[in-house]
């Protein structure tokens, strides 16, 4: 009989390394007996799973049935199952590789390179009110707004829906990692769910007749004429909505936290601003807002001594490779000239496709902050509305200086 170790316990989702490290030290693949799953924590482990095709993608029905116990057996859960399979996070081959193909039509390095201008006037708006320095609470008055804003950018979403935008994909996101195991936030990410989809629907017919430069439109291409398209990729900006939004607002404000609470390392980024780019990718490395992915096992397999059974969900603790010693030295330590790629964008035929575009966002948002002479934390925050998908703190007040 194994310990059991508190994954999805408050404390862990306020400061989760010190169980990642007994994990990776005491039971690297381990089985969480009250969700069923299994969680790996080593970083060979995790590339390992991400990249094998015994473990499945194709896992809507266990995991939502998993992490939303209380819709079990309910059309809603059907329903919701029957919208998120299509998703491609949740594809596997032949029809992940064509669908991904499409979204990558929107994701060239030209295309990203096209939003900086708008990643950098909503940092500009978001620090504006504070320009003569000042008080400025970074999750929701710098990332929140960046991280919207660039998604309503990318998409051309109607800016009077924003805040409608928010609610849903906020419900949802808390849902999909691990945060609803209780009947109202299942309901709400139920409801929300079908709420976005439909907005995105009548924005995807929109850009059918009138195309503009937006990813929506590259995304069609020259298919805009074929039903099965449009559906297709309604289908995929409402997963690129739900992976992006929450994501990249946690991991702004994570970035900036764990600068705050490493003053030599922020004064090192300040003399030094060609540090900024390497920096970035440790501080994905050091404080990612993305603690795991997730797979069901298609037939049973052993993964370092232990048996995982076919229909098994196993959760790659990708936050934790990122702190393995056995692929980082001292990696304890944040070290802004680390150099190397970290785990959180996960790596194999599902990496992320939205790095560039978070990283552009991080970098924006660092150098708006950087012009001010000093940060200053104030008052306390916690991780209330965590899950295992999405981590940041619910609130990061800052005095800005000049
Ligand atoms: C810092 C912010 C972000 C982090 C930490 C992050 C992390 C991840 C991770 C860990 C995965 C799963 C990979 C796997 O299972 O192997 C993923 C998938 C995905 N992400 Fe992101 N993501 C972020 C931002 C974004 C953005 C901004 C977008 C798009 C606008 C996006 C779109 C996607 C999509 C579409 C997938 C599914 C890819 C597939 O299954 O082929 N993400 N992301």
């Amino acid at each position: 009989m194994e310990p059991e170790y508190p994954i999805l316990s408050e404390a862990f989702f306020a400061d989760p390394y010190p169980l990642l490290r007994q994990l990776r030290e005491e039971c690297p693949v381990y089985y969480h007996a009250p969700l069923g799953a299994w969680f790996l924590a080593r970083h060979d482990h995790c590339e390992m799973a991400v990249r094998d095709r015994r473990l499945s993608n194709a896992r809507a029905r266990e995991l939502l049935s998993t992490l939303m116990p209380t819709l079990r057996g309910t059309g809603e859960l059907e329903a919701m199952i029957g919208q998120w399979s299509r998703l491609l996070w949740f594809l596997d081959p032949p029809k992940h590789t064509r669908s991904r193909g499409l979204v990558m039509r929107g994701f060239s390095a030209a295309a990203i390179e096209r939003v900086r201008g708008e990643v950098r006037a909503s940092v500009e708006q978001a620090l504006a009110n504070v320009a003569g320095g000042g008080e400025i609470d970074v999750v929701w008055q710098l990332a929140d707004p960046v991280a919207l804003d660039v998604l309503c950018a990318i998409f051309g979403l109607p800016h009077d829906q924003r805040a409608e935008f928010r609610r849903w994909t906020t419900d949802i996101m808390q849902a999909a990692g691990a945060g609803a195991m209780d009947e109202d936030p299942a309901m709400r990410a139920k409801e929300s769910s079908f709420k976005l989809f439909g907005l995105l629907s009548a924005i995807v017919h929109e850009r059918c007749a009138r195309p503009g430069d937006d990813m929506i439109s590259r995304f069609l291409g020259d298919e805009r004429g074929d039903p099965a398209v449009i559906e297709e990729v309604t289908i995929q900006c409402f997963q690129m909505v739900g992976a992006g939004y929450v994501t990249s607002r946690n991991q702004i404000a994570c970035a900036v936290l764990a600068l705050l609470e490493h003053p030599d390392e922020l004064a090192r980024l300040r003399t030094d601003p060609r540090l900024l780019v390497p920096a970035i990718e440790e501080l994905l490395r050091f404080a990612p807002s993305v603690l795991t992915t997730n797979r069901l096992a298609a037939e049973d397999l052993e993964i370092g001594g232990k048996q995982i059974r076919q229909g098994q969900l196993v959760f790659p603790i990708l936050a934790s490779a990122n702190r393995d010693p056995a692929a980082y030295v001292e990696p304890d330590r944040l070290d802004l000239a680390r150099g190397g790629r970290p785990m959180t964008f996960s790596v194999g035929p599902h990496y992320c496709p939205g790095g560039p575009l978070a990283r552009l966002e991080l970098e924006e948002a660092l150098a708006g902050l950087l012009r001010f002479s000093s940060w200053q934390q104030l008052g306390d925050f916690d991780y209330r509305g965590a899950s295992l998908q999405d981590r940041g703190p619910s609130q990061l007040r800052v005095q800005l200086g000049v």
